[in-house]
């Protein structure tokens, strides 16, 4: 697999609003998006566009979005009123280092940044345009936030209550990784199959994510309401379909395969 550089256009995107920004809020912002995070979702993206036979440069402004997305998506879900958490990737939270009122006006500040990345990349390539709107909505109340909503609606969850809420809190953001590139495809063979793929991914991804934290005990845990050996089986059992949705194209699945078993079979 090529080496994804992902820092750079980060980087890039910091320094052009560094001087625009008043400083408490661009620093809380840099703390948030700088470093630490996997880029899982930009990574997704890339090799979603390699499949695709999409240049990356083309995708560019779909991962940046998408990752400055996943930030505000983080900041907020740490806030007292969400999940109160103080420390993310081994460091305190946002609102722990710069307080409550400068976290969430970064998240809000995100989410415009994202917007304002997708539009300034739609304006010159008209193109883009269908897969900003899958972003927009996936990132929505129909997608993520809808999925952190569900959480909040509820006491119990049952496990069919799960898939619902893992697809959209985590599950969208991943599918529109994987998805828009394959907007520019011209391939509705690929799109379609890509389209099976980020929901197994996305999912997969999730439960990862709940027996990594199986101690915690969270009412929305797969590992809480379903036991750790079904949540493992489920596991391999997605990783089965992921596989079969991409089999048509031997050789060019390869590096999509391979990012799949990195996120469903890892240890943080
Ligand atoms: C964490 O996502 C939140 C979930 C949606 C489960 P990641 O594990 O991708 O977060 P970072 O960016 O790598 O810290
Ligand atoms: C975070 O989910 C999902 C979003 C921010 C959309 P969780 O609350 O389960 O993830 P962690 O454990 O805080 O990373
Ligand atoms: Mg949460
Ligand atoms: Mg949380």
């Amino acid at each position: 697999m090529t080496k994804i550089d992902f820092e750079k256009p980060i980087n890039d995107l910091l320094l052009s609003i560094e001087k625009k920004y008043p400083p408490k809020l661009f620093s809380a912002i840099k703390y948030a998006v700088g470093s630490g995070g996997k880029r899982i979702r930009p990574t997704l993206c890339f090799l979603s566009a390699d499949f695709c036979d999409v240049p990356r440069k083309n995708a560019l402004s779909f991962a940046l979005a998408i990752e400055l997305i996943h930030s505000y998506s983080l900041i907020h879900d740490d806030l007292p009123c969400m999940d109160n958490d103080v420390l993310r990737r081994g460091k305190p939270t946002v609102h722990v280092a710069f307080g409550e009122a400068t976290a969430l006006l970064a998240g809000d500040a995100l989410l415009n940044l994202a917007f304002e990345t997708l539009f300034s990349a739609a304006k010159t390539n008209s193109d883009l345009l269908p897969a900003c709107e899958l972003i927009a909505e996936c990132a929505g109340g129909q997608g993520m936030i809808g999925g952190q909503a569900l959480e909040f609606e509820n006491e119990r969850f049952s496990e069919e209550d799960l898939f619902i809420l893992d697809k959209k809190k985590t599950g969208m953001l991943i599918k529109c990784a994987i998805l828009s590139p394959a907007y520019l495809s011209g391939s509705p063979e690929k799109t379609s199959a890509l389209s099976s793929f980020a929901d197994y991914a996305g999912l997969a991804f999730q439960l990862s994510d709940d027996l990594i934290d199986a101690d915690k005990e969270e009412k929305t845990s797969f590992v809480t309401v379903c036991g750790k050996e079904k949540t493992k089986s489920m596991l391999l059992s997605l990783r089965e379909k992921a596989r079969l949705a991409l089999s048509k194209w031997p050789g060019e699945n390869e590096a999509l395969y391979a990012f799949f078993d990195k996120l469903a079979f890892r240890n943080n």
